[in-house]
């Protein structure tokens, strides 16, 4: 495993990914009843913008320090997610963002005390540090395993309601395979969880291939949000950023397609384009 997130942290899938994340986790939180939250490749919780790697890429710049600089402008949802990033990665007497948190510790801090949190993370190294990010959340705990294993155990949970992430490096092609395997054998076990899944949109081809996997699964509710940057097959190494999300809120269709035009303007993209839509309905 070569990949660290740290070379990506704060970038502009991050930011759609995790204004995602905290739509799924709000809706959740407007009912009383306990949840959990389940992570399977969680990373390492929160990233200094001053580390080697984070630097050598810089590429948070084009991403959530596009969307700070624009924070006067924001509203909604959107200006939610900046004030927590700066809430909980800024250096509270100059404003300016010293570290980028990661999905565990945005789910972390919302969730609240009767609420639950798993995350996952195989690399010994990141789930240290995760461990660290996180020492103080009591409600939460990580497992060093692989998260497609770990998840099996998991399901179904005690708490009937709650959501699972599942984001990981996509270090070669089957890893597409290998999350389509994991929804199929996660619904089985748990039909009624939310599933979020994050997908990098390089080649377009292995995009559809998958999402034609899952409209051909017999799953239902799956409702797909895409994020380009740049025109489709570019060489760049990420065009876009998609999510698909089965058992979504209700009205979460909604609000994104909402929120992911008002992103893309924030994040100052001159091409691309949004998408949210349902790739199976009910
Ligand atoms: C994209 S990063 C996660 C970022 C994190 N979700 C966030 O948004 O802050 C993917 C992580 O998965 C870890 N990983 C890779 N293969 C794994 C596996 N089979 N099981 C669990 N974790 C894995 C990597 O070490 C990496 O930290």
């Amino acid at each position: 495993m070569k990949y660290r997130h740290s070379y990506h942290a704060g970038n502009f899938a991050d930011t759609m990914k995790h204004l995602v994340l905290i739509e799924l986790l709000n809706a959740l939180l407007r009912k009383p009843g306990e949840f959990v939250y389940i992570e399977t490749h969680a990373g390492r919780g929160e990233y200094p913008l001053d580390a080697r790697e984070t630097r050598s890429t810089s590429e948070y710049r084009e991403g959530i320090g596009r969307v700070l600089a624009a924070r006067e402008q924001l509203d909604g949802p959107l200006r939610d997610y900046v004030e927590l990033v700066l809430r909980l990665g800024g250096d509270p007497q100059s404003g300016r963002l010293q570290r980028y948190p990661g999905s565990p510790l945005l789910a972390a801090t919302l969730i609240r005390p009767s609420d639950r949190a798993v995350l996952v993370e195989l690399e010994p190294t990141e789930r240290r540090a995760l461990e660290r990010a996180l020492a103080e959340h009591r409600n939460v705990s990580v497992r060093g395993e692989d998260g497609y294993v770990a998840l099996r155990g998991l399901l179904p949970p005690p708490e009937r309601r709650g959501m699972v992430l599942i984001d990981p490096s996509y270090e070669a092609e089957e890893e597409f395979d290998r999350v389509y395997e994991a929804l199929l054998d996660a619904h089985r076990r748990w039909a009624t969880g939310i599933y979020a899944i994050w997908y990098p949109i390089k080649r377009r081809e292995t995009v559809a291939r998958f999402q034609g996997r899952l409209v051909r699964s017999g799953l239902r509710r799956i409702l797909c949000a895409e994020l380009g940057l740049y025109p489709q097959d570019s060489r760049v190494a990420l065009n876009g950023s998609g999510m698909i999300i089965m058992n979504p809120p209700w009205k979460l269709d909604e609000s994104l397609q909402t929120l992911l035009p008002v992103l893309q303007r924030a994040l100052a993209a001159r091409s691309g384009t949004t998408r949210c839509e349902w790739l199976v309905p009910e």
